[in-house]
């Protein structure tokens, strides 16, 4: 066997994976064995720092899917993947990625489509609407819109007993005309739970922790492509320091205030009360 050193370590664990059956297997660990020991060599890796890094992941792991996805959505990866899979297209609403939150099997909402019970006195309403549409403008009735948020307090319904299950999240079918509508309150920003590695992580880089309010969405519809994004609001302080880099432009929206106890009432809403619209563009298939 020949003695291993910096130089061939790489080229004879890269060669090894030549037996495998699966090329996109062995590309992809091919290039991940490179850069890893590229990385090692380039910032000289001590064994301590390389045995921290290791109990790091497995605190990772411990956690779970979840605390693997905030990782890869702090360092930029998942903001990454994302630009590379869906490039932005003139015309066709942006995506963004689905963050460690989303849930399948929301329940099916009805008219007046209110995604939340509780914590009214907590947060402002929101009667929000849009339509779902193809490039050219043509409606899309029977579109799928999934949606998840946090409650007013920051908190996903998933990681804060005092929701109740699936609050904050609904699922929807536009209209014979694409339109969509549901109330709901006010998300708030919120911050990466700090007890956890990946907290733990941001804190020792002294960046904050904070995420821009959002509305996560779903959008699924015959013979176009799935649109994943989410939907952030002028104003808020964290737009331009979102610790997950995921706000762009196009996906910023007003929250526009309506002071009027009769619109309220209309409305069956608390006054004030805030409206707010958005249209989302699918690109067809292929
Ligand atoms: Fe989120």
């Amino acid at each position: 066997m020949q003695d291993q050193n910096l130089k061939n370590v790489t080229e004879t664990a890269v060669n090894l994976l030549s037996k495998s059956p699966n090329p996109r297997l062995n590309e992809i660990m091919a290039k991940l064995i490179q850069h890893l020991h590229t990385f090692a060599s380039e910032v000289k890796l001590t064994e301590d720092e390389w045995m921290k890094g290791l109990e790091f992941l497995a605190a990772v792991g411990k956690i779970g899917l979840s605390e693997f996805i905030m990782l890869s959505d702090a360092i930029g990866l998942s903001k990454v993947v994302n630009i590379m899979n869906h490039p932005p297209l003139e015309g066709i609403t942006e995506s963004n990625f689905t963050g460690p939150y989303y849930r399948d099997e929301a329940p099916l909402l009805t008219s007046p489509f209110k995604i939340y019970s509780g914590c009214e006195e907590e947060g402002e309403q929101v009667l929000f609407s849009g339509q779902v549409m193809a490039p050219e403008g043509k409606p899309i009735a029977g579109a799928l819109i999934e949606l998840w948020q946090t409650a007013p307090n920051g908190l996903y319904d998933c990681v804060d007993d005092t929701q109740p299950d699936y609050n904050f999240r609904g699922q929807l079918y536009t209209d014979e005309q694409g339109r969509y509508q549901f109330q709901t309150l006010k998300p708030a920003n919120y911050r990466f739970p700090s007890a956890g590695p990946v907290g733990q992580m941001l804190v020792a880089l002294d960046r904050h922790t904070w995420h821009a309010a959002h509305i996560h969405f779903k959008v699924s519809a015959d013979g176009y492509e799935h649109l994943v994004t989410q939907l952030f609001f002028k104003g808020d302080p964290y737009i331009k320091s979102d610790v997950v880099f995921a706000v762009r432009e196009s996906l910023i929206i007003n929250l526009q205030k309506h002071d009027s106890p009769e619109e309220a009432a209309q409305h069956n809403v608390k006054n004030p009360f805030h409206t707010a619209h958005y249209d989302f563009v699918l690109k067809p298939k292929c």
